[in-house]
């Protein structure tokens, strides 16, 4: 007999819908993510309602999918984790209700988990060296938060955003300028096309802000901007506009790092997959900072860093009851 530990984890906090199957915490078996963008993208954000509605008409054949894909019965299941907190509330049930049925029939242990968390974890289903202490910054449509992770379950928050999160700025400068949803993908091929690269906002915040985050402000510059220069080019204000809000975050990260004399980083979330906060990044390194950046798949809303979390947490037997409910905050 194997003394391998397969779990199913299931994720539905915001627009995507996953089930993924990881075997010891560590090996994607299987990682089915099913995007909404297309339901939303006139909406230019994601409507609640029409979230939780696809989330429930795919789950189920996502789950098939996942198992059928790592080659796996629901007999082979040793626990079930789902996404909890923080989110959509309509959305999260849809993924824990789902948990609870599987734990219930298969009698495995529920397991529920904190979204912030499992993008922090992401990076070790692709790096079984990946050693803590490290600075973790989490940069999404939903949030922009930095964090001191010493071990699985234990971390320190050092800051967040004030307002808006620095995926949101994206989505609504991208929805200002009329270009599509979601805005970051957008916006970051329309900066890669300027030419004359101008420097049209200022910085955002200050040190003395502490390891916080804005992007409320730069949002508000940008439409200042279009409204005084209505025919300016579009890509120069992508890219001015993006140059400042990386700045920041790049800012934060070494701030942190050097603060807490930590040399290793990690950043998750959608934003991280743009590929100039990678440039960015590696330019910035001063002291030998490891700098760690899962796969893209792996940075935005997937299951797999679900069920990965969800391992550790059933290896030290803290499992949850089938009476375990969702949260719109962390
Ligand atoms: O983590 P995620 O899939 O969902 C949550 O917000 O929870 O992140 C989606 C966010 C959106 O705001 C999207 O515009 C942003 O990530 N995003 C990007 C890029 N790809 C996605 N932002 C900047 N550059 C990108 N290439």
């Amino acid at each position: 007999m194997s003394d391998d530990i397969i779990g199913i984890g299931l994720e539905s906090s915001c627009d995507e819908t996953s089930a993924s199957v990881v075997k010891n915490g560590n090996t994607i078996l299987s990682n089915y993510v099913s995007s909404q963008i297309d339901l939303h993208k006139e909406y230019y954000g994601v409507v609640p309602e029409i979230a939780s509605r696809a989330h429930l008409e795919r789950i189920n054949e996502l789950i098939e999918l996942s198992l059928k894909d790592a080659g796996i019965r629901f007999a082979d299941l040793s626990y079930v984790a789902a996404t909890i907190r923080p989110g959509l509330v309509g959305s999260l049930l849809i993924a824990l209700q789902s948990a609870k049925a599987i734990s219930y029939t298969c009698s495995i242990p529920l397991i529920g988990v904190n979204h912030l968390e499992a993008h922090l974890y992401a990076p070790h289903l692709e790096n079984n060296t990946l050693y803590f202490p490290y600075i973790g910054l989490l940069v999404s449509g939903g949030n922009t938060a930095l964090f001191n992770v010493e071990g699985i379950g234990h971390y320190t928050i050092l800051g967040r955003t004030v307002d808006d999160a620095a995926g949101e700025a994206y989505d609504k400068v991208s929805k200002y300028l009329d270009l599509g949803y979601p805005g970051g993908p957008i916006i970051e091929k329309l900066a890669n096309k300027s030419l004359s690269k101008p420097k049209l906002f200022s910085k955002l915040m200050t040190d003395k802000d502490d390891l916080r985050f804005s992007y409320s402000g730069l949002k508000t510059a940008v439409i200042h901007y279009m409204q005084k220069n209505p025919i300016s080019v579009k890509e120069d204000v992508a890219y001015s506009f993006q140059e400042t809000a990386l700045e920041l975050l790049v800012r934060r990260v070494f701030e942190a790092a050097r603060k807490f004399s930590i040399k290793r980083i990690i950043v998750a979330g959608g934003v991280a997959a743009n590929g100039r906060l990678r440039e960015i990044l590696s330019e910035n390194k001063i002291s030998g900072e490891e700098i760690v950046i899962p796969s893209p798949l792996l940075c935005t809303d997937n299951a797999a860093m679900v069920a990965g979390l969800g391992y550790h947490y059933f290896i030290k037997g803290m499992v949850d009851n089938l009476s375990i409910d969702v949260s719109a905050r962390s």
